[in-house]
């Protein structure tokens, strides 16, 4: 008998290790190359079926994966959180696991956006399909590996990088610092005291750093940050789900404005990067994001061929 396979699940960028990371990123290159060349990819998801169950907004992860699994020849099922979670009058309509169980009778993945980063880990532990998380309050991993690849774009073949994320500590800071300290580069985070990464996630990382021979480390002054970095990150200062504190953290947050002023602390040849949606004059000005080192849109494009490679590594031919 064979043994049984690996649980396979993305729940956060640390279920990978830094090997799979770098063969996932390459491979997203090797389909960036196949698309630039105007060629079609092999059809290896043919026969596959994936839900997609978004209990949030979405843009670039919905449509990334849908084109993702249309251009490899599978099936994708949207399912918005609103029809499968909740009642009209807001009660909860059917267990996270009781979905999880019928839709691994139907479907050979699972890729999740939901509120809580509970909720994956009960779908990932009750089925024996891939589930991969496409967003939680903690994490975005597959922004993460999106992040990697942007990086590894304009700052080819570098061992040592200084990447700064400016503003909350958020779900996106946190897959950016982990995935990039995998990497072993540098990374600092200059924000708030009141909006830094969980602490035990901040810890997780700490240790990953040692092994890598990255660091990481915070200040509360964005210039110290900012100094001599090769990256400069930005994500929005109200993720989804923050909405009730939005005056609260834009007054708090304002001074961690992504600016000319601060960009011009970096390296000069630095880049500038944001997972979006961005708002002009809140995390960023409106000059640095639409400025000549903004490769936002860059980062954007590599979410497809980033979860190309991704489905790729949890669905092999
Ligand atoms: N931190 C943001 C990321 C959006 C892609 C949020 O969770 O809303």
């Amino acid at each position: 008998m064979n043994p049984s396979p690996p649980l396979r699940r993305l729940t956060k960028i640390t279920d990978l290790s830094p090997t799979e990371i770098d063969a996932i990123v390459e491979n997203a290159f090797s389909y960036k190359k196949t698309r630039d060349h105007n060629q079609s990819d092999a059809p290896i998801l043919k026969g596959k079926t994936i839900a997609l169950v978004f209990e949030k907004p979405s843009l670039r992860t919905k449509v990334a994966f849908e084109t993702a699994i249309a251009s490899l020849g599978g099936t994708a099922v949207f399912l918005a959180g609103v029809e499968i979670f909740k009642r009209v009058d807001g009660v909860t309509r059917e267990k996270t696991s009781d979905i999880a169980h019928v839709l691994e009778r139907y479907c050979d993945a699972i890729v999740a956006r939901v509120h809580s980063h509970q909720s994956i880990l009960e779908m990932a532990e009750c089925v024996s399909i891939p589930v991969i998380n496409a967003l939680c309050d903690l994490h975005h991993p597959t922004q993460g590996l999106a992040d990697l690849m942007a990086i590894r774009w304009h700052k080819p073949n570098q061992k040592k990088l200084k990447i700064a994320f400016v503003g909350d500590g958020s779900n996106v800071a946190v897959s950016l610092f982990q995935s990039c300290i995998m990497a072993g580069f540098d990374c600092v985070h200059g924000g708030h005291a009141a909006y830094k990464i969980p602490d035990d996630i901040w810890q997780e990382t700490l240790q990953l750093a040692k092994q890598s021979g990255g660091s990481l480390s915070f200040t509360l002054d964005p210039k110290i940050a900012a100094r001599d970095a090769d990256v400069i990150y930005a994500d929005t200062f109200v993720s989804m789900g923050d909405e009730a504190e939005t005056t609260k953290r834009l007054k708090d947050l304002a001074p961690y404005c992504v600016t000319e002023e601060l960009m011009s602390l970096a390296k000069p040849d630095a880049i500038f990067l944001h997972d979006l949606p961005a708002h002009r004059r809140e995390e960023v000005t409106a000059g640095v994001f639409d400025g000549p080192q903004s490769k936002v849109f860059d980062l954007a494009e590599c979410r497809m061929h980033a979860a190309k490679a991704l489905l790729e590594f949890f669905l092999p031919r």
